[in-house]
């Protein structure tokens, strides 16, 4: 575990109106004396806790708040903070299913582990919360029984959304909000729910540490173009490499695609944005996917900008992409494909050449989770 430094929270403001149904939070934090180090383009970890009311649920069914137990790796801790810091009880994992179906002598347990099919096994363990699980089969667990069937509850990462030229001893998050129904209850993100409503402002109780990017850094030549691609959290770094930017005088270009859902309500640090584009130091192009009918995505703006965006890459330009690893960045790269191909008028395998030639140079980058 890396040793965190306990920040407090020096800003906290929604960066959609009250009304939305999608909220997402820009956060400060104050670093100062923690002698933290970062970089545009890096991560910074936090160490989250549990909600206290599903820890509550858990204690229920599982009462002994102050019973010691032994986690899988034989640390000691009273049963209650075990709940709270080390366990994961968002999700169930195989070990726990197969003692269940043993004990509860469960075809349909049996048969799912045993069966072929991996995708419904891993739908299964996500499609139940640990309280959940333990309801739907009536099972009873002394705490010391189960704390070693758990797993543990990690550290979630926040791509920095600033420059340390800029806001000296702190740290910039915008953090998604994350809520959703399960089995008819509410439930939360563990650390956004802490980050975006819990934690109060200004006590030092947010445990944080600097997770520096391996393959996300921009380029320190100055007058080089950027293009950065980051719909909805994904933006978040832009904003620290536009402060840093701006702050060394830089005269390279910089073009930014940004998407979310509505452009009333989710067009982040939409003020900065627009000044940087009155002062000619950034073009800006949009996609709101439900301001219409049809889906319109990053990808289908950058098609249309093809041209330019082509010749942007033929001056040299460094193209970085951040958010959703799942379908965007594969998305987002069969588009940037595209463009090779018809603007570069290039052979399938000639353009994936000149992509992987992007990608040896480093103007090819991506942080997508
Ligand atoms: C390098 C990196 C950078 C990142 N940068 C950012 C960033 O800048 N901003 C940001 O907000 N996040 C960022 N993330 C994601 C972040 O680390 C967390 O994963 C995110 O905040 C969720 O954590 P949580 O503890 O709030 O939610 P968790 O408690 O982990 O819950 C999330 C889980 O809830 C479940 N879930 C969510 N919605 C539903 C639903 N509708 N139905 C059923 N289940 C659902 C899913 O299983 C999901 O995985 C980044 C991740 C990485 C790896
Ligand atoms: N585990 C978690 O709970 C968690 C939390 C935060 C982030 N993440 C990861 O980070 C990603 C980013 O999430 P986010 O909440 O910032 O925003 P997001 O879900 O990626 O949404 C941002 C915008 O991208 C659009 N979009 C959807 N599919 C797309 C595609 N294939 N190509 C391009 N754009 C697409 C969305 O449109 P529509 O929604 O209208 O289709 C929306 O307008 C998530 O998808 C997830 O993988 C996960």
């Amino acid at each position: 575990m890396t040793l965190p430094y306990m920040a407090s929270i020096v800003e906290r403001r929604s960066l959609a109106p009250p009304h939305a149904t999608r909220k997402s939070y820009h956060l400060v934090l104050d670093l100062k004396g923690s002698g933290m180090r970062y970089q545009v383009g890096d991560s910074v970890g936090i160490y989250p806790e549990n909600n206290e009311d599903e820890v509550e649920e858990m204690l229920k069914l599982v009462p002994g708040e102050d019973e010691v137990v032994q986690d899988r790796k034989g640390h000691r801790e009273k049963w209650g903070v075990f709940l709270r810091k080390k366990a994961n009880l968002n999700s169930i994992n195989r070990k726990l299913v197969e003692v269940v179906a043993e004990r509860n002598k469960s075809s349909f347990l049996k048969e799912l582990l045993t069966g072929s099919d991996r995708e419904a096994i891993k739908t299964y363990l996500t499609s139940f919360h640990l309280a959940d699980f333990i309801e739907e089969h009536s099972i009873v667990f002394t705490p010391a029984e189960l704390a070693p069937l758990l797993m543990p509850l990690l550290p979630r990462f926040y791509s920095v959304a600033s420059s340390q030229e800029v806001v000296g001893d702190e740290v910039h998050l915008l953090v998604r909000d994350i809520q959703y129904e399960m089995r008819g209850k509410k439930r939360y993100g563990v650390a956004s729910y802490q980050l975006c409503y819990k934690l109060p402002m200004g006590v030092p109780l947010v445990p944080v540490f600097h997770q520096p990017a391996h393959a996300f850094a921009l380029t320190d030549d100055l007058s080089a173009p950027l293009i950065m691609i980051g719909p909805g959290t994904g933006v978040a770094p832009y904003r620290g490499f536009m402060q840093k930017r701006m702050k060394l005088e830089s005269k390279g270009a910089n073009w930014l695609f940004f998407g979310e859902w509505f452009e009333s309500d989710h067009f982040f640090y939409r003020e900065e944005w627009q000044k940087l584009v009155q002062e000619n130091s950034l073009k800006l192009s949009t996609a709101f996917s439900r301001d219409q009918q049809h889906k319109i995505y990053v990808q289908h703006r950058m098609l249309e900008e093809a041209d330019e965006l082509f010749q942007w890459l033929e001056k040299g330009a460094y193209l970085y992409v951040c958010g959703d690893a799942s379908k965007m960045a594969k998305d987002v790269e069969d588009a940037l494909l595209e463009i090779i191909k018809t603007k570069g008028n290039r052979s399938e395998e000639a353009a994936h050449l000149y992509l992987k030639d992007l990608r040896a140079k480093k103007r090819y980058q991506r942080d997508v989770y």
